[in-house]
């Protein structure tokens, strides 16, 4: 009744049926039909219409920033959250996405004094109640709607103009437009289109809380990144406190920013020495443990990388990584194989960045290689050492950035002695009481660290 007629598009080639079909008869792709509502397609409804303007015209404005008052997600979202931007949180479920952005949106207002909206479509408003009054945020400026319905959501921001929003979870809302089922493509993606425009239209920040999950029926975050203006996933291992949230997706800032949480018995904890943390559980003197640093943004962090050599018992070598790229792994085992002579043939490699953080620079490799060596021959590698470096495929040690930060970083946690790129060596005054070694190539690395 009064529902706008639907149609089905192929994600592929654009085709339109009116019902879905398995097969797309125009491209012959398999199980790309997803729902559109047939008012209006989701493209056709970027919310910039103000007609064309010579670009020398626009101005820039001074670009407003709110503060939810929580340091570490003002960082990640480029210094604050911009009014009318849309933000989607995805992470895994039960990692804390409902309590960081309750925390934010607790924070937003407490700074701003006004009132701001839950929308708790996944619980019921006495569970929200109860992680509040956890949370010690039992504010009467949060009004909580605990609703599925996108047409009620909407009246009701029209009814209490809240000064933000948060829509917990998208797949668990839904528009009447659509037939399908909430937490389909098709509604995901409808949903999340129109909060975007509400959100631009009345200039009201939005947070959407999105789980992810393993293709298939129900649609995961991926679908939307590319309408929401800002993308953060929230990320860490069940069995850890610490948890990390980064951006992925930024219009309004840089997508190398990370924050640190701590996961407490009273919701999340900001982290600002991220490097002690991660250092916090090290044990002194174990073969395979090597400190590295790493830069995340602007942030230059202090972790262990951690690497266990054990011979195969059956069948075919296991490598696994957590932490780290898997395949930068078996690369660089091909390399300490061929260039450094390592036999690895018939031993399972495990390697894990301890504290559950997730690497993703070349200066980890460096770091991965020595602590491989250091458990194949069981020798134990110095506590006060710390290494970063890339490795080529020559096994050659190339330059990183930002070596005087990590230096910097490591001689502050304590370390004494680093192992750093000879190029990188060259290029930098470091003025630190660290005794530093610069490396060419694997076989200088392992001399120097291992003897
Ligand atoms: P939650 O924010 O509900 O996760 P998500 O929305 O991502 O599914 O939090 C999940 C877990 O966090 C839950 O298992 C309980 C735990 N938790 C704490 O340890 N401390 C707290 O203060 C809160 C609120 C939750
Ligand atoms: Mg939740």
């Amino acid at each position: 009744m009064g529902r706008a007629k639907t149609v089905f598009r192929c994600q592929s080639c654009a085709y339109a049926a009116p019902k879905w079909l398995g097969r797309c008869p125009d491209c012959g792709s398999w199980n790309t039909f997803v729902e559109e509502s047939g008012a209006r397609s989701p493209a056709r409804m970027t919310p910039h219409a103000a007609g064309t303007v010579p670009l020398s015209e626009i101005s820039l404005g001074e670009q407003r920033r709110i503060s939810t008052d929580i340091d570490e997600l003002d960082r990640v979202l480029g210094g604050g959250v911009v009014p009318g931007s849309v933000v989607l949180v995805g992470g895994d479920p039960g990692v804390g996405k409902s309590t960081l952005i309750l925390q934010a949106l607790a924070g937003v207002l407490r700074k701003s004094g006004g009132r701001g909206l839950y929308v708790s479509a996944e619980e019921s408003a006495t569970q929200l109640k109860l992680r509040a009054t956890r949370l010690g945020l039992d504010s009467g400026a949060i009004l909580v709607l605990s609703e599925t319905s996108l047409e009620v959501v909407f009246a009701e921001i029209e009814r209490i103009r809240p000064e933000i929003v948060v829509v917990d979870s998208i797949q668990t809302i839904f528009t009447e437009e659509l037939l399908s089922a909430p937490g389909t493509v098709g509604q995901v993606r409808e949903c999340s289109a129109r909060l975007m425009t509400l959100a631009k239209r009345q200039n009201i920040p939005t947070f959407i809380i999105g789980h992810v999950t393993k293709e298939g029926a129900i649609a995961g975050p991926k679908v939307l990144e590319h309408i929401v203006d800002t993308v953060l996933y929230f990320e860490g291992e069940r069995s850890h406190s610490f948890r990390v949230l980064r951006a992925v997706k930024n219009r309004f800032g840089s997508t190398n920013e990370i924050g640190v949480f701590e996961m407490t018995d009273s919701g999340l904890l900001e982290i600002r020495n991220p490097s002690e943390v991660f250092l916090r559980e090290r044990t002194a003197d174990a073969s395979g443990s090597l400190a590295t640093a790493t830069v995340e943004g602007t942030r230059p962090l202090i972790v262990e990388i951690q690497a266990l050599v054990s011979p195969t018992t059956f069948g075919m070598p296991r490598r696994t990584s957590i932490g780290v790229d898997n395949q930068r792994v078996n690369l660089l085992i091909a390399v300490l194989e061929k260039i450094g002579g390592l036999h690895l043939g018939l031993t399972d490699v495990y390697v894990n960045v301890a504290g559950g953080l997730r690497i993703v620079e070349p200066a980890s490799d460096l770091p991965i290689v020595l602590s491989i060596a250091s458990s194949l021959r069981e020798l134990v590698l110095p506590s006060d050492l710390f290494v970063f470096g890339e490795v080529g495929l020559s096994g050659e040690i190339r330059a990183v950035s930002q070596a005087e930060a990590r230096l910097k970083e490591g001689e502050k946690m304590g370390f004494k002695r680093a192992i750093i790129p000879e190029k990188n060596l060259k290029r930098i005054k470091p003025d630190t009481d660290l005794l530093i070694t610069g490396v060419k190539d694997i076989h200088e690395a392992m001399e120097s660290a291992l003897g």
